[in-house]
């Protein structure tokens, strides 16, 4: 039982972190393709809507892949399968960053969401496509623990979505739902995201290192 929780505990957390944003990227996609629409369409979307296909496919990949890579008991069990997932993951993880890049540059923002988020946005799609790229050479150079460590980081990175819906959920509740107020706390979730990270990988004791040449 403690080991199923071992195993399955923190990959299901990000599941549900990443559910909402994942569902409604469907939503938007079935929007897109002329069905039956539950989000009213987005005029910016519908003028180009290759980049953000892109950006939600992506970014469906990435949350759900990733948040396997979790389970200390698949990567032990089954390494083939955390090496192959992990490829397919940085090719997703990057297509979610640059195509998050394209939307931040190309689709109009004005207000708090032109001062505050765009360059959190520039900065952190950056920032993903560094630690990705990163935690790609440490695995083929076999250094397991800086490459863990970079793919923690690009994951929170790119959860951010998951966090925001929960900064803009409780931290709006607190604050209102103003233009600025919004904006920092979609901004606050990559704080979070980034503060987890690095607290779970400063916590990760040597009593359960990972098999010499096996994934971390
Ligand atoms: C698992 C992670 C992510 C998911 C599931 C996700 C999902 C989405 C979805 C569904 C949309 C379209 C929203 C709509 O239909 O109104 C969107 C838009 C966007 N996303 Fe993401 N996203 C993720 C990560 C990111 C990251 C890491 C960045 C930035 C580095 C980013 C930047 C953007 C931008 C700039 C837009 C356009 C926003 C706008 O319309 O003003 N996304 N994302």
């Amino acid at each position: 039982m403690a080991g199923r929780a071992a195993t399955w505990g923190v990959p299901t957390a990000l599941l549900a972190l990443g559910a909402v944003p994942v569902v409604s990227g469907s939503l938007r996609l079935v929007e897109l393709s002329g069905g039956t629409a539950t989000l009213p369409p987005d005029a910016r979307y519908t003028a180009t809507p290759v980049p953000v296909v892109v950006h939600i496919v992506c970014a469906t990949v990435f949350a759900l892949l990733g948040a396997l890579q979790f389970s200390p008991g698949l990567r032990r069990r089954r390494p083939v399968l955390h090496r192959g997932a992990g490829r397919l993951l940085v090719v997703a993880g990057l297509g979610l960053a640059v195509s998050a890049l394209w939307l931040n540059q190309f689709v109009p923002h004005v207000g708090a969401a032109r001062e505050v988020l765009y360059p959190l946005r520039a900065v952190f799609g950056v920032a993903m496509i560094a630690t990705l790229v990163l935690g790609f050479v440490a695995a083929r150079r076999r250094d397991f623990a800086r490459h863990r460590a970079w793919m923690v980081r690009g994951y929170a990175i790119g959860l951010v979505a998951g966090t925001q819906v929960l900064t803009l959920g409780i931290g709006g509740a607190v604050v209102g739902h103003g233009e600025m107020a919004t904006a920092l706390l979609m901004g606050a979730a990559w704080g979070i995201n980034l503060a987890v990270a690095e607290g779970a990988l400063r916590r990760r004791t040597p009593a359960h290192p990972h098999p010499a040449g096996a994934p971390a």
